[in-house]
């Protein structure tokens, strides 16, 4: 019998490897910069932590998480996001004592049963943040700042930052209120898909595709005009710090997020070049999740970005060198000859410079070709002459060219080549 991958899962393969590596180690670099710090929750945690912390109306808990009964009985989910596992963590152990904030990166698979298309998948990575402890607009700009320097870093050219500011919980009952009275007249011809979401999480309706209700909704004020004035203003003052840092941004009114846990500023980055699935980071405030999860109130802001996505997008621009053109291929001519390959690899790899070898070939051209296939950038032939001389034969891989070079001076000789490289 033949085993196929599961639905909306994929294997990552070793040529897709550099994308992955610059994107995480570029995150790590960027968050470093920024004073953050990585954490590693479990995959999986306590169903109710989910429903509690995302929202029991949100699609995600609806329709979306991998949930089951384990051997003893309990409820399992695999985490389908990064903040409510960290906001536990955070609550378990006692961060709240430590002094200054909370700044706390992560990255790792996280599982949404949805429909599998072209940047959405079952089982994706997330790269994210959790900045927990204060509640000041200069936080929301820096991290969004963050965002924005970490894609630049990464080389991604054609991005959008969206943002919006949903409002406090003071602000909730008046837009709802608002938006309810605005679909009332259709609300009867709406799915009943649509009309729960009106009437238990009528934000998530701003953003809804549905063309009824984008009808209805197009004389619909401003969001901005319905927040309180404190809230109005936290977000002036996110903007007019994002203005210092020079990051652009699109202030988008109809932005809402599809998790509850959001208060206050919310925000995306988007990519033209990914198509439908185009939002590649979100992210936003939220104030009250901690303490909705049992901690003390503690205000919060975080984000986090699909690396799939990200690497969708980096294939389309072409911009990424996927050559692994830095190894060296050790060639000994003739059996005799293996165990001096291996001291020269060996040696050379005890100094940093990957080698490969390939003892199940033993003439100079089957060793040639062996070393193309590898994408070797150099190679090392050793014959018989070359160890009664205590030489080598140094074969550049790209122009063709050889020269033989003194046993006592490879190291230096490739340490040198190799950093051109
Ligand atoms: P989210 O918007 O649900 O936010 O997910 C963040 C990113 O994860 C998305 O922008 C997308 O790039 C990626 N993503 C989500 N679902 C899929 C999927 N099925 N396949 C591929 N990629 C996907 C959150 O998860 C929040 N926890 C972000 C956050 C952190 N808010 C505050 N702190």
């Amino acid at each position: 019998m033949k085993h196929t991958i599961p639905r909306g899962t994929k294997d990552i393969l070793p040529s897709e490897m550099p994308y992955w590596h610059l994107i995480e180690s570029n995150s790590k670099k960027i968050f470093n910069l920024y004073g953050y710090q990585e954490i590693r929750t479990p995959i999986f945690e306590n169903t109710p932590l989910f429903e509690r912390g995302i929202g029991q109306d949100s699609d995600i808990v609806k329709k979306e998480m991998y949930t089951f009964i384990d051997k003893g009985d309990r409820s399992i989910t695999l985490r389908p996001e990064g903040t409510a596992p960290v906001a536990r963590s955070f609550i378990n152990n006692g961060f709240h004592k430590k002094s200054g904030d909370s700044k706390l990166y992560y990255c790792g698979p996280m599982f949404r049963y949805e429909r599998p298309q072209a940047g959405r998948y079952r089982q994706f990575h997330q790269i994210g943040i959790e900045n927990i402890g204060t509640n000041h607009p200069s936080i929301d700009a820096e991290t969004i700042a963050m965002a924005y320097h970490l894609f630049e870093s990464i080389g991604l050219t054609k991005v959008k930052v969206l943002i919006n500011s949903i409002g406090s919980q003071t602000c909730r009952p008046q837009i709802e209120s608002k938006i309810k009275e605005y679909i009332h007249p259709v609300l009867s011809s709406l799915s009943e898909d649509n009309q729960d979401k009106v009437m238990k999480n009528p934000l998530r309706i701003l953003d809804s595709k549905d063309p009824t209700i984008q009808s209805h909704l197009k004389k619909f004020p401003d969001i901005q005009s319905l927040l309180r004035p404190e809230s109005q203003a936290y977000f002036k003052s996110v903007l007019s710090y994002l203005d210092a840092q020079n990051v652009p941004y699109q202030v988008t009114p109809t932005l809402v997020r599809g998790l509850d846990y959001y208060t206050e500023t919310v925000f995306e980055i988007i990519s033209d070049d990914l198509g439908a699935q185009n939002t590649i980071c979100g992210g936003g405030r939220y104030n009250n999740l901690i303490k909705e999860l049992g901690g003390q109130d503690t205000p919060a802001f975080g984000f986090a970005f699909g690396v799939e996505r990200m690497i969708l997008i980096l294939e389309q621009q072409n911009t990424v060198s996927l050559e692994q053109d830095k190894s060296v291929f050790i060639a000994p001519i003739g059996k005799e000859h293996q165990n001096d390959g291996f001291k020269l690899a060996n040696h050379l790899r005890r100094h940093g410079i990957p080698c490969m070898l390939d003892f199940t070939k033993n003439d100079l051209s089957p060793l040639l070709k062996k070393a193309n296939k590898t994408n070797a950038r150099f190679t090392l032939i050793s014959g018989q002459n070359e160890v009664n001389n205590q030489t080598v034969i140094l074969k550049d891989m790209k122009s063709g060219n050889q020269e033989t070079i003194d046993r006592n001076k490879i190291l230096e000789t490739l340490t040198e080549r190799l950093s051109y490289v």
